[in-house]
């Protein structure tokens, strides 16, 4: 939630800020703003550009303005937690002789303002972030990194702070708590973000920016000290994907282009670990340890990447009968759950920096639990902070609806259930090697699926006008259901609810009426008559079918209006085919609905904030 980028360097510093801040868009989009030391300015006099609205509005008001060169700045993209969407409110924040800009929540600044307005210094935003400003300011006598010392002390909550201070128009300092900061030095300069989509352009090496410590930057180097003043050098890393990947590259949204990668960030993920038709995790360092003497897994994440560990829990439970619940992780931490040394406990996240995410994991290890996370960012905290990390390997993700993601994720967890299930010797190496062949087939068979876009089309016209629907399956399917629900609601603004096909009955089939859409999941086998049944209950009742099943399955032409229907493949694996389907179903409802798919009203990707 929210995009910081700072640079200082011998290129323009507002161009490199205000490009950063449109490819950091998708993490926040109310409000954006810039503050950079003029070239030779007067009495380092720092300026400060800011707007309400999207990145272009500010790009478009800097060059109206046609402000003189400038190497040195910082730059804000705005989710609004704490005061609403204004000029105002919209970082930089200036406060004394310091500019900030933030990423996070200070929970104490109701006490720090009140501190501050004894002393006679009042804000002139809503915002927690300008009182942080106004902190590092009353604890600043020349010196920026005792004042960020001496400030930190005094603040709670989770920060990733960039600030500039007057008298040293070519440094900023960082510091952050949780929310994430990565930088780089370059030939250009040093630079430092909230993610490395505003680095890639300059670099593809980078390091994470340690906790508690702080970084100067300046146009020759980067220096990072702790809180003691020990100089600390950072540990690199290294991305293999470049500017390409952070561009749309001819397709409309990065939605599409990202639901198109998915054949590819599948590959990417599942072909490392096969070794001899077995699922091998030498090389992420994972050790068959883990996997010793469980008795319990518990799968807590959140949203769509929790929906990947509804259906990850399935074929660990069924592969090697060891009993699995998934927590929604923003739950997690307030249900006293219980743990043990013989509990594994499995965080599954894009970013690797969801806030609730990151709080279930912390508690899980607090109480002695194994810890395993999938994870998508390299070197992110969730990745940092478990004891175990299997990379899925989607490349960056910007649309903020989660689509290659999440299909990376089920493949990534259907590895864990193979190889847990391989060490336990539950099922023998035979079963395990056919799953591996059908796993293997998955990037080929979502191929095949992404051809079933013209099917979709005229669908997603007809849900046009919709106000609400459902989504309804049994088994794996329903677990999926629950995916295809959030995609829609969140792109579209289309109320949907997923539903177990069989629950339907118990109260909420009252609300299936004439028309009402109904988007019927019956991939799976060993339910297909029951579910079957359940669609004939809607359909007696008026709802419009949308039928989503295999291709050799006996569907009567009456009971649907319009039928999808997946290849060919093992029941375990329709999930990856359904799931192009109903990432579809969202994604041309929302375009046919003249939406901006990538940038949903209210949401952001990667949600740092509990
Ligand atoms: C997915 O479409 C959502 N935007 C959201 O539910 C997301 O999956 C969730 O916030 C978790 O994010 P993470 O995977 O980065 O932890």
């Amino acid at each position: 939630m929210c995009g910081i980028i700072g640079f200082t360097g011998n290129i323009e510093a507002k161009e490199v800020l205000l490009q950063g801040l449109t490819a950091l868009e998708y993490r926040g989009y109310d409000s954006a703003g810039i503050s950079f030391f003029p070239e030779n300015g007067s009495d380092h006099k720092v300026q400060t550009i800011k707007t309400v609205g999207k990145v272009s509005n500010l790009i478009d008001k800097v060059s109206s303005l046609s402000a003189g060169p400038s190497f040195c700045g910082i730059g804000h993209t705005r989710w609004a937690t704490h005061g609403g969407v204004s000029e105002t409110n919209c970082h930089p924040h200036h406060f004394g002789r310091v500019t900030l800009i933030h990423n996070g929540i200070i929970e104490n600044y109701k006490e720090l303002q009140e501190e501050l307005e004894g002393e006679g210094k009042y804000p002139v935003s809503q915002t927690d972030s300008e009182i942080a400003a106004m902190v590092i300011d009353s604890c600043y006598k020349n010196n920026p990194l005792k004042a960020i010392k001496r400030a930190v002390k005094k603040l709670q909550g989770a920060y990733a702070f960039c600030i500039m201070f007057d008298e040293y128009p070519e440094s900023i300092y960082a510091i952050r708590n949780g929310s994430p900061l990565v930088a780089t030095n370059t030939k250009e300069g040093s630079i430092i973000a909230s993610d490395m989509v505003a680095l890639i352009k300059y670099s593809k090496d980078y390091f994470v920016l340690p906790e508690h410590h702080i970084a100067h930057l300046t146009k020759d180097s980067i220096t990072i000290t702790d809180l003691e003043h020990n100089e600390v050098e950072p540990d690199m890393l290294h991305v293999s994907w470049d500017m390409a990947a952070a561009r749309k590259g001819g397709y409309e949204y990065f939605m599409l282009k990202e639901i198109h990668e998915q054949p590819e960030a599948l590959h990417n993920t599942i072909a490392p670990r096969i070794k001899n038709q077995l699922p091998d995790f030498t090389t992420d360092g994972i050790p068959d340890s883990l996997f010793n003497g469980l008795n319990r897994i518990i799968i807590t994440a959140c949203g769509t990447a929790m929906h990947a560990g509804l259906i990850g829990k399935n074929m660990i439970e069924q592969l090697t009968r060891v009993p699995v619940t998934v927590d929604i992780a923003s739950e997690f931490r307030y249900q006293d759950p219980i743990l043990d040394a013989n509990t594994l406990v499995i965080t599954i996240s894009q970013s690797g920096e969801t806030a609730d995410t990151l709080a279930a994991l912390r508690l899980a290890k607090e109480n002695g639990a194994r810890t395993l996370s999938v994870v998508n960012v390299k070197g992110s905290s969730i990745a940092r902070e478990s004891d175990y990390v299997l990379y899925t390997h989607a490349g960056p993700e910007i649309a903020v609806a989660s689509t290659k993601a999440y299909t990376v994720q089920l493949a990534a967890m259907y590895l864990v259930a193979f190889r847990f299930a391989l060490v336990k010797g539950s099922v023998s190496q035979d079963v395990i090697r056919n799953y591996i062949r059908e796993l293997e087939a998955v990037p080929e068979f979502v191929k095949t699926m992404l051809g079933c876009d013209r099917a979709i089309q005229p669908i997603s016209q007809k849900l046009l006008k919709t106000e609400s629907l459902f989504f309804i399956g049994r088994g794996l399917d329903h677990a999926l259901s629950c995916e295809g629900s959030i995609k829609l609601k969140e792109i579209s603004y289309i109320h949907s609810e997923a539903y177990a096909a069989g629950e339907l009955k118990h109260g909420t089939i009252s609300l299936i009426t004439d028309n009402v859409p109904v988007i019927a999941l019956a991939t799976q086998e060993k339910v297909f008559a029951k579910m079957i049944s359940n669609i004939r209950e809607v359909r007696s009742r008026g709802a419009m079918v949308i039928m989503i099943a295999n291709e050799d399955a006996q569907v009567d032409a009456a009971l649907c209006d319009h039928l999808i229907t997946l290849p060919p493949i093992d029941n375990a694996f329709a999930p990856f085919g359904a799931a192009v389907v109903l990432q579809y179903i969202a994604y041309y409802t929302a375009v046919a609905r003249g939406l901006n798919v990538d940038q949903p009203r209210n949401l952001a990707k990667s949600v740092t904030v509990e």
